[in-house]
C-alpha cells in the first residue's frame, strides 16, 4: 500500500502507483503537474490531485508509483517522490481518458435522465444553438447535437477537469459544432458571452453529481471507497468535506445535514462529528455517522449527510440560483426554452419559485391596490406538473428516482 498524507494532516491509504502526478522540488516549491497538462504551486497541491490524475490516467498507474507527503499546515513543505519504473514519458503527455479507461478495462458510463423528455422539452431543432450548463459525460449533450444536425450548435460547461476530458472525446465527432467551455454554470451568461453564443434557443441542467464523480476513488463523493474527504466537483475549489467536518462548529454542520440532507437525526450526527475529530476519511465519517442515524431504512444511514455535504461544498443551491438568471438572459426572446432537472427537493423548490416569479407580472405584496414594482413576466411555464422517469426509466436506472424536470420558455 502507498501512504498519502495530506497537507492538512489527514492520512489515507491509496493503491500503488495511484497518482501520475510530475512533481519536483525546486527552491522549496513543488510544482504538480495534474492530468498531464494543469501546473500548480505547492500551495494547492493535494492528494486528492494525485488519486484524481489516476482516474484519468489508468495506464500511468501501470508505470509510477508516488507518494505524497506533508505536514500540516506546511503545503510548501509538500514533497512528491516518484518511483518511475519506466520514463516520463506518459508524465507528460496526457493520454485520452476514454482510451486509457478501455486499455485498463475500465468504462464509465452516465445514462443521461429523461433524456427523450428533455430533448422534447428543449424543442431541439436543425441549426439550434444549446447550453448544456452541466455537460458531465456529455450523454445529454450528444444527443441535443444529433438531433440538431447537420448544423445545430452546443456550448458545454462543466467545472469538473475530468468530466470536460471525456466529454471533449464523446462530442469530438461533432467538431466545430461543440466548444467546451470550464467554468462553473453560475457564471453561465459570462461563459456564453465570452464565446459569443448568446440568443440561444435552450438551456440545460441537469444538476448534481455524475457517476463519474461518484464511482472516483479518490474524490471523496461516496463512502463506497475510502477517500480523503474532498467532494469538490472544481479541484481548485476552496471549501472541502474536511474542512466542514473537521472545522464547523456543531450547530453549523447539524443545520447543513438538516437542510441539505433532511437528514433527522442531523444533532445527533453533528455531536458525533465534533466528538470524533479529526476525520480524514469517507470511510471514517460514514462509520460515525452510522453508528449515530437510525438505520434500518432502504439507504445507508450516512447517504444523506454524504448529499448535504457535496451540496455546501459545490454551493450547489447558490450555483443553481444564479445560473438560472445567467439562463434566462441568454435565451432567445421568444421562445428559448429552459430545461431544469433536479434531484433534491431544494433544487426543485428553487426552480419552481423562480419559474413562478419570472412568468409573473407584478412581485407586489398581496393587498397592494396599485403594482409598483414594475416587474414583467419573462417566462412562461410549460410544466404545470414536474415531469418526472417513467417506471421502466427508474428500473433500468435506480439514479433516475427523484430526478423532476421543469420547462419554461421565454416570452
Ligand atoms: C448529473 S451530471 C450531468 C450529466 C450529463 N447531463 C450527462 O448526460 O452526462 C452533472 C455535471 O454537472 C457538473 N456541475 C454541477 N454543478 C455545476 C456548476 N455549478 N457549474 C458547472 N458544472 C457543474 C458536475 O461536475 C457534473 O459533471
Amino acid at each position: 500500500m502507498l501512504r498519502c498524507a495530506y497537507p492538512d494532516g489527514f492520512d489515507t491509504d491509496s493503491r500503488p502507483g495511484t497518482a501520475i502526478i510530475v512533481a519536483h522540488v525546486a527552491s522549496g516549491s513543488v510544482c504538480c503537474r495534474r492530468d498531464h497538462s494543469t501546473t500548480r504551486d505547492a500551495s494547492s497541491v493535494h492528494s486528492s490531485d494525485a488519486i484524481g490524475a489516476a482516474l484519468v490516467c489508468p495506464r500511468a498507474r501501470r508505470r509510477h508509483s508516488f507518494s505524497v507527503r506533508a505536514a500540516r499546515g506546511d503545503a510548501e513543505a509538500c514533497t512528491l517522490k516518484s518511483r518511475h519504473r519506466s520514463g516520463a514519458r506518459h508524465a507528460r503527455r496526457r493520454p485520452s481518458p476514454e482510451r486509457s479507461r478501455a486499455e485498463s478495462g475500465e468504462t464509465v458510463t452516465h445514462a443521461p435522465v429523461l433524456l427523450g423528455e428533455a430533448l422534447d422539452a428543449l424543442s431541439v431543432q436543425p441549426g439550434g444553438r444549446y447550453v448544456d450548463g452541466t455537460l458531465g459525460l456529455a450523454g445529454h449533450a450528444q444527443a441535443i447535437l444529433t438531433a440538431s444536425s447537420p448544423d445545430g450548435t452546443l456550448l458545454g460547461i462543466d467545472q469538473d477537469p475530468d468530466a470536460r476530458a471525456i466529454a471533449a472525446e464523446r462530442l469530438a465527432e461533432f467538431g466545430g459544432r461543440v466548444t467546451i467551455a470550464a467554468g462553473n454554470n453560475r457564471d453561465l451568461a459570462a461563459v456564453c458571452e465570452r464565446y459569443r453564443f448568446t440568443a440561444v434557443d435552450g438551456v440545460l441542467l441537469d444538476l448534481g453529481v455524475s457517476s463519474l464523480q461518484l464511482g472516483a476513488a479518490g474524490r471523496g463523493f461516496s463512502f463506497q471507497h475510502d477517500a480523503p474527504l474532498d467532494m469538490r466537483m472544481d479541484p481548485a475549489g476552496a471549501l472541502t468535506a474536511a474542512t466542514i467536518v473537521n472545522e464547523w462548529d456543531e450547530e453549523a454542520i447539524a443545520r447543513l445535514i438538516w437542510e441539505l440532507g433532511e437528514e433527522r437525526a442531523s444533532r445527533r450526527i453533528a455531536a458525533a462529528i465534533v466528538r470524533a475529530r479529526p476525520l480524514g476519511t469517507t470511510r471514517e465519517l460514514a462509520a460515525v455517522v452510522a453508528r449515530s442515524a437510525r438505520g434500518g431504512g432502504k439507504i445507508h444511514p450516512a447517504t444523506r449527510t454524504f448529499q448535504a455535504l457535496r451540496i455546501a461544498v459545490n454551493d450547489e443551491l447558490g450555483a443553481l440560483r444564479e445560473a438560472l438568471y445567467g439562463a434566462l438572459a441568454m435565451l432567445r426572446s421568444p421562445g428559448g426554452r429552459l430545461v431544469v432537472i433536479s434531484f433534491h427537493s431544494g433544487e426543485d423548490r428553487i426552480v419552481k419559485e423562480f419559474i413562478r416569479r419570472e412568468g409573473s407580472d407584478c412581485l407586489c405584496p398581496p393587498g397592494v391596490p396599485e403594482c409598483r414594482c414594475a416587474h414583467t413576466a419573462r417566462l412562461r411555464s410549460l410544466t404545470r406538473r414536474v415531469i418526472t422517469p417513467s417506471p421502466v426509466e427508474q428500473a433500468a436506472n435506480p439514479r433516475s428516482r427523484s430526478a423532476k424536470m421543469r420547462v419554461a420558455e421565454r416570452l
